[in-house]
């Protein structure tokens, strides 16, 4: 395993509480990794063990991926250490249960964590229907998922209507909006914040390529691009968990360090924001 070059005394991430039930849920999250895509049982052992390793917990899940996760904590026991994020692909309440049901069953638990969907109009048109879920016993959370600013809105509609748990958005030093909106929202209504594109699917590093980090970094004990753009999202107070996605174990030891240690304060979050937008 990749030593961490980093002084802390426990090498694992930070918690932050899910609002509503203070469960605790390890703040620097997995995304839909390409080897859960792929089905690559060995190399999502791997990837998970080391996850784990530093403390890790939350694993996005999207369809096949779904399975090959699953199947992984089921054969290694690892229920009560994974939190996943389950996509549904349907919308009629009977068939999002079966899906459901299938999935429950693979991952061997007796509910599922968190039941994600992208089908605002669906659930807007109609929150009874996905709230039956939650009654029917098999989810404990449900959530909303988008990467893309045209659904900020009905994001926060969602949060007013009071029918989501999680609301998964898209929020980073390149996309800042939400922290103006949805974030700010989500703390008052005491919904959980999952945020994707941290480095917006890999464009930010692109936009800081060849830039050198700046020394005032260590003030908040990042060593890294990638935990400078973590740090900046972590140290929103509304942000339960930032999502990463990587299929390279080095990069997901240098992610994991960004939910370790310091975070930077208000007027330094105004400075990282300004010092990127200048490189972009
Ligand atoms: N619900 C939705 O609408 C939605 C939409 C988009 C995403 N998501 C979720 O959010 C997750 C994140 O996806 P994203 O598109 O937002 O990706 P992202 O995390 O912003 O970027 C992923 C890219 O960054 C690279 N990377 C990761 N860590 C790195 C590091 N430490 N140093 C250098 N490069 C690094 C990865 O390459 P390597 O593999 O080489 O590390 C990959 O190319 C997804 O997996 C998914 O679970 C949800």
């Amino acid at each position: 395993m990749p030593a961490l070059t980093y002084g802390h005394d426990k090498l694992e991430v930070h918690s932050r509480p899910i609002p509503g039930t203070g469960e605790e849920l390890p703040m620097v999250g997995l995304g839909n990794s390409r080897v859960f895509q792929e089905g690559n049982l060995e190399a999502t052992r791997e990837l998970l063990e080391l996850f784990m390793s530093y403390g890790g917990s939350y694993v996005d899940t999207l369809g096949p991926s779904r399975f090959t996760v699953a199947s992984v904590m089921q054969a290694h026991s690892l229920q009560s250490r994974l939190f996943l994020g389950t996509y549904l692909g349907t919308v009629q309440y009977d068939a999002m249960v079966e899906e459901l049901e299938r999935v429950l069953k693979a991952q061997g638990k007796e509910m599922l964590d968190l039941v994600l969907t992208y089908d605002f109009s669906e659930i807007l048109a109609e929150p009874e229907r996905y709230l039956r879920l939650r009654e029917a016993g098999l989810t404990r959370y449900l959530g909303v998922a988008r990467h893309k600013l045209e659904f900020h809105e009905p994001m926060m509609q969602l949060m007013e209507m009071g029918v989501v748990d999680f609301v998964q958005v898209n929020y980073s030093l390149l996309e800042p909006e939400a922290g103006d909106t949805v974030l700010p929202m989500a703390q008052e209504k005491g919904v959980a914040i999952l945020v994707n594109r941290a480095f917006v699917n890999g464009d930010y590093f692109e936009v800081v390529r060849d830039r050198e980090l700046p020394e005032w970094a260590a003030e908040f004990d990042c060593d890294s691009w990638a935990q400078f753009s973590l740090k900046f999202i972590l140290s929103h107070p509304a942000v339960t968990c930032v999502l990463t996605e990587t299929a390279n174990p080095d990069h997901l030891v240098d992610n994991m360090a960004a939910g370790m240690g310091r975070l930077p304060d208000e007027p330094t979050r105004q400075r990282m924001l300004e010092l990127v937008q200048s490189f972009a």
